[in-house]
């Protein structure tokens, strides 16, 4: 493939350099948007450039460091480059990024978690300071200056139209066939001019296929030719299995009694090997003409579309296996039919989730005995990963599942807690807790009543006694009934186990 095939615009195509000469025209201290969403469409080469730069800084004694936005988590050539050479002051809306978490927890890298939905319009409203650069990988730039986005939109819109200046990456790898799947809302505004967001069914396309950037703000283009990060696909373990085996008769058992229909409601998927087990269990089961809206298509999906089960995915990304790349890449064509790429603020926007209602199923670090969930933070303090979209959906869901093995650590530690270390979720948005144990349904129940669910359903069997002994005692001494609490004591649970190494009692 031919460079210029993929640079239409004459004006464009004279602003190619190299990486590093890009990197030479990113300042010190200033917030870089990149693109990129869990491994797919970020920059694959000038971050490298700017972090071989920090480093030569950094051994000339000098400080260089930037603030790193993107769509979601991206891969080690960007947030592990940058985070190893100690060169990203702060860092937002979500990571995965081994070096990343190690740096945020020692304290060393500041680190904002915020609703993916919530980005754009924190950076519009100004509360995040000036965007001074727009990092972007795209597949094309169109003869007018358009842009072909790549295989994420994340937050590129927001970057574009917000940043002083913008540099591209136009990545070859990409299919050409990308073009046309995308579908970028062009009618953002904040408050009081807000209007209804005209989409009522997930396949819906109520933009462009492309993003606008005037040319004369693009300090430079660099062509590059790199694979997305694709993580391979692990086939789901026996907790995986019997969590996606317990939703999947909780479905079923939901159609029979008319609250949902015979082809369920646009599926939210969360990322990961339990999110995968229910897509594959989907797959194998009796609902047909499904349709998704979420922020990812993994390979699950991918699975569901070929076997004509599932009508139409929308989402801001690809996260694949190497494996499913290949295929779609051979197989643009058919999958553009089916697949629609959104920006983030639309993948993930309240009012859509709301109207559509989303099954939004989300993995958890902990949950407790009354439904409230802790998504991001290890014993309280130690940062995992992110709150990523999971508020955005779980809040506005028709059903919203919650999903964890019942132990960690190899069953050292209880994933069923008095309270959780951390909350993310609270009990009014968590519909639904699932283990490999069982299912707990919470709608309509008080948190007492929840607390006999819970424990029954989903604690591990080792757990439960400890569990329904600390309800029994809560309920004598606490000087509120509604939700009966020790309060020391719940706390006490994980500072026994940073002491003991165990839960049990
Ligand atoms: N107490 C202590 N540690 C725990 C724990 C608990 N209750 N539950 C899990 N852990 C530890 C695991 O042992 C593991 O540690 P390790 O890295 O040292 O092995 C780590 O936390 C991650 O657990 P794991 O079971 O591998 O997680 P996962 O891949 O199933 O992901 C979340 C679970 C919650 C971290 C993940 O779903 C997430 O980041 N969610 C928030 C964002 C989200 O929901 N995104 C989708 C929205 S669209």
């Amino acid at each position: 493939m031919a460079t210029n095939d993929r640079i239409g615009s004459r004006v464009l195509r004279d602003r190619v350099m190299s990486a590093e000469e890009a990197a030479a025209l990113i300042p010190a201290g200033i917030n870089v948007g990149m693109s990129g969403f869990t491994g797919a469409g970020y920059p694959k080469a000038v971050p490298l450039a700017l972090a071989k730069r920090i480093l030569d800084a950094n051994l000339r004694g000098e400080r260089f460091r930037i603030s790193v936005w993107t769509g979601a988590s991206t891969a080690p050539e960007l947030d592990g480059a940058l985070a190893t050479v100690d060169g990203v002051e702060l860092r937002l809306p979500y990571q995965s990024d081994p070096v990343c978490r190690k740096k945020i927890n020692a304290g060393e890298m500041e680190y904002i978690d915020i609703h993916l939905s919530h980005v754009g319009i924190f950076v519009r409203q100004g509360f995040l300071g000036p965007l001074g650069v727009a990092l972007i990988e795209v597949t094309g730039i169109r003869e007018d200056g358009s842009l072909i986005p790549s295989s994420s939109v994340g937050n590129n819109k927001v970057w574009i139209d917000s940043a002083e200046k913008v540099i591209l990456e136009v990545n070859l790898w990409q299919s050409e066939k990308l073009e046309g799947m995308h579908d970028i809302y062009q009618r953002f505004a904040l408050p009081p001019d807000r209007l209804p967001i005209p989409l009522t069914h997930p396949g819906d396309r109520i933009g462009t296929p492309y993003l606008q950037c005037p040319t004369e703000k693009v300090l430079a283009v660099v062509v590059t030719d790199a694979p997305d990060r694709n993580t391979p696909f692990s086939p789901p373990d026996d907790d995986s299995q019997r969590i996606a085996g317990h939703i999947l008769d909780f479905l079923g058992h939901e159609v029979a009694k008319g609250r949902l229909p015979a082809n369920l409601l646009p599926l939210q998927s969360g990322v990961g090997n339990i999110a995968n087990a229910v897509l594959h269990g989907l797959d194998e089961g009796s609902f047909e003409g499904m349709t998704s809206y979420t922020e990812v298509i993994q390979d699950g999906m991918i699975e569901l579309i070929d076997s004509g089960k599932l009508t139409v995915a929308s989402a801001t990304a690809f996260s694949l296996s190497p494996q499913r790349v290949e295929q779609i890449n051979a197989r643009m064509d058919d999958y553009r039919r089916s697949i629609v790429l959104r920006p983030q603020e639309i993948s993930n926007h309240p009012e859509i989730i709301r109207r559509l209602g989303c099954l939004a199923m989300n993995g958890m670090i902990e949950a407790d005995i009354y439904g409230n969930v802790n998504s991001t933070h290890v014993m309280g303090t130690r940062i995992q990963n992110g709150i990523g979209g999971s508020g955005d959906f779980a809040r506005n869901a028709y059903i919203s599942f919650f999903m964890t093995p019942s132990t960690a650590k190899r069953g050292s530690i209880s994933c069923i807690v008095p309270m959780v270390s951390h909350v993310d979720h609270t009990e009014h948005d968590v519909h639904v807790v699932v283990t490999e144990q069982g299912l707990a349904d919470l709608r309509g129940l008080s948190p007492k009543q929840r607390s006999v669910q819970i424990i029954e359903h989903c604690a591990h069997p080792d757990y439960r006694p400890a569990l329904r002994e600390y309800v029994r005692r809560a309920l004598d001494v606490s000087p509120g009934k509604q939700t009966p609490h020790l309060l020391e004591e719940a706390l006490g649970w994980h500072v026994r186990y940073q002491r003991t190494g165990t839960m049990r009692a």
